[in-house]
């Protein structure tokens, strides 16, 4: 039996940078057009209400969520875990920290947006989120293939 494998989720920030490019390097297939460059990821960090969290296993990384507050409300703008170091509960874990760390800051809502048929859609409906909506075309693949995107939202506050 495979041993269970040991990791971390801690708070992170523009010191994390290189490591969060590596898993998204590594986490996102270039055919939808799903990842971020890193001055898209550097540019959401220096904003205010932004958080990132970062999951370890032995200090490699494994895989980041990145979230941004908006008053009351906050979107989950990346989630993803490097290949490796899949199904073995960290995606997971990282989606129940950032709904803790929301709720703790008093968010009532937590959106989402993610390209229709990506397997992470398992993963939030487990996680209690609804879909409100969809957007046509929104994600543009490396080919310029487009994909569309569903919107999902979850409530989390006591209103
Ligand atoms: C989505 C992602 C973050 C999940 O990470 P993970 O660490 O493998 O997730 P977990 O091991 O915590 O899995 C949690 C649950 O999600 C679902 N899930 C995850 N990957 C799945 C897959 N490939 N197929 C079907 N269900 C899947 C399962 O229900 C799983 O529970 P189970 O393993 O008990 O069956 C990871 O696959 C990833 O990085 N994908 C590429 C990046 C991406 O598309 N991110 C989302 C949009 S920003």
């Amino acid at each position: 039996m495979a041993a269970d494998l040991d990791f971390r989720i801690e708070p992170g920030g523009m010191a994390d940078l290189a490591d969060v490019m590596v898993a998204m390097g590594d986490a996102f297939d270039p055919q939808f057009g799903e990842a971020w460059t890193e001055a898209q990821c550097a540019g959401v960090l220096g904003m205010p209400g932004s958080w990132l969290l970062i999951a370890r296993s032995e200090d490699e990384p494994a895989g980041f969520a990145l979230l941004r507050k908006m008053a009351d409300e906050a979107e989950l703008l990346l989630i993803a875990v490097r290949e490796r170091f899949r199904r073995q509960g960290i995606g997971r874990a990282l989606l129940d920290r950032a709904i803790e760390d929301a709720i703790a800051d008093g968010i009532e809502t937590l959106h989402l947006e993610v390209r229709d048929g990506n397997p992470a859609l398992m993963l939030y409906l487990q996680s209690g989120f609804v879909q409100v909506g969809s957007r046509k075309g929104y994600y543009r693949g490396r080919t310029g293939k487009q994909f569309d995107a569903l919107t999902f939202k979850r409530h989390l506050g006591v209103n």
